[in-house]
């Protein structure tokens, strides 16, 4: 049969560390207020020349070095982010244009922190039906150029960076390697918990994150566990069998109450949110990129990727390394 195969991934991140104690100098906050309710201990902020394609061309180029491919081979790129470089052109395009590798598919997918998933679904459908038979899918963001710096209720939260995979459509063995099943949901009911104050259609500015954070953790926890346990059904998998869960990294409180409530062990939850704090579409891919270096995740391992993001969207996928 035909699988979409992870057969690379690499990451970029800006190049200065922001820790607590320094956002303590210019927001009412402290190191342990952050840390207790969130788990985060610093986060990457872009500077000037770092952009979201900038960040996104060198995970990409680390991804197709991983894989031991040239970006000639590539038919399609999937660029996942809240924070494009322009309104339009898509970002991936710039990417593609950066790789030097023109001709094939390249567009954008926005659905804020589950972008990566919505474009891992999207990648996997594509090599399936042939459209293309090698991608890259990328999930990259500068949201420190959307947060409202004065309000701490939100600006300690987040952080820049970016992660990417190669996926290549391949002809597997029904036990060999793939992503087995991918959920993907919406529900445009609860904009007001989670979302930017502009856009060009409206304010023609680019407006600022806005977040109820209790709301949206209530929410996130009950429609995660759910779409876990469709997609353990889906492929037929029991939540013991999975070797690692790589989850969006909002928060640390979000991610153990979420295993908690599928019975998952903690010790096989990636946990790069006190590294990287959120950074939306890029922590999924990002924390699967570090654990995959650091020798955690090996081939064979059964991987379940998680998010939750505006919109609300959600999903999870999936997969065997
Ligand atoms: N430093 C110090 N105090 C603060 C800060 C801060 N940075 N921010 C808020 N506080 C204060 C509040 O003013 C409030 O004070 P009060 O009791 O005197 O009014 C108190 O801390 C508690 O505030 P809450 O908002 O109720 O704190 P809570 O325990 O809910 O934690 C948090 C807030 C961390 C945002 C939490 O709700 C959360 O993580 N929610 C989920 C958010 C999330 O995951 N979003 C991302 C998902 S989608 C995406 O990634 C875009």
């Amino acid at each position: 049969m035909i699988r979409a195969v992870i057969t690379g991934s690499g990451s970029a991140l800006p190049a200065q560390c922001v820790t607590n104690d320094d956002l303590a100098q210019r927001v009412d906050t402290t190191d342990e207020w952050i840390q207790e309710r969130t788990g985060i201990r610093q986060r990457y902020i872009a500077g000037e020349g770092e952009t979201t394609s900038s960040l996104a061309t060198e995970a990409a180029r680390k991804a197709l070095e991983d894989a031991g491919i040239d970006a000639s081979e590539i038919g399609l790129i999937i660029l996942a982010t809240a924070t494009p470089d322009h309104t339009f052109p898509a970002t991936a395009t710039q990417v593609q244009a950066n790789l030097g590798c023109r001709g094939g598919v390249a567009f954008d997918v926005h659905a804020v922190c589950s972008g990566f998933l919505y474009a891992l679904g999207t990648a996997d459908s594509l090599l399936r039906t042939g459209m293309a038979k090698k991608a890259l899918v990328i999930g990259a963001e500068t949201f420190s150029r959307i947060l409202d710096w004065e309000d701490r209720t939100t600006c300690v939260l987040f952080g820049d960076g970016a992660g990417a995979v190669v996926l290549e459509a391949k002809d597997v063995e029904e036990d060999g390697p793939g992503i087995l099943a991918t959920r993907l949901h919406a529900d445009g009911e609860h904009r007001e918990l989670l979302y930017v104050d502009g856009g060009p259609s409206t304010t023609g500015e680019v407006g600022k994150l806005r977040m109820k954070g209790r709301e949206v953790f209530r929410h996130a926890v009950v429609n995660l566990a759910d779409v876990l346990r469709e997609v353990l059904e889906d492929a037929s998998v029991e939540a013991a069998d999975v070797d690692w869960v790589v989850p969006h990294q909002a928060n640390a409180r979000i991610l153990d109450a979420t295993a908690r409530k599928l019975n998952l062990a903690p010790e096989k939850v990636i946990v790069t949110v006190d590294q990287h704090a959120n950074t939306s579409a890029a922590s999924v891919p990002l924390a699967l990129d570090v654990a995959k270096k650091d020798g955690r995740i090996k081939p064979g391992d059964l991987v379940m990727f998680e998010a939750m993001g505006g919109g609300f969207t959600w999903g999870a996928s999936l997969a065997r390394m």
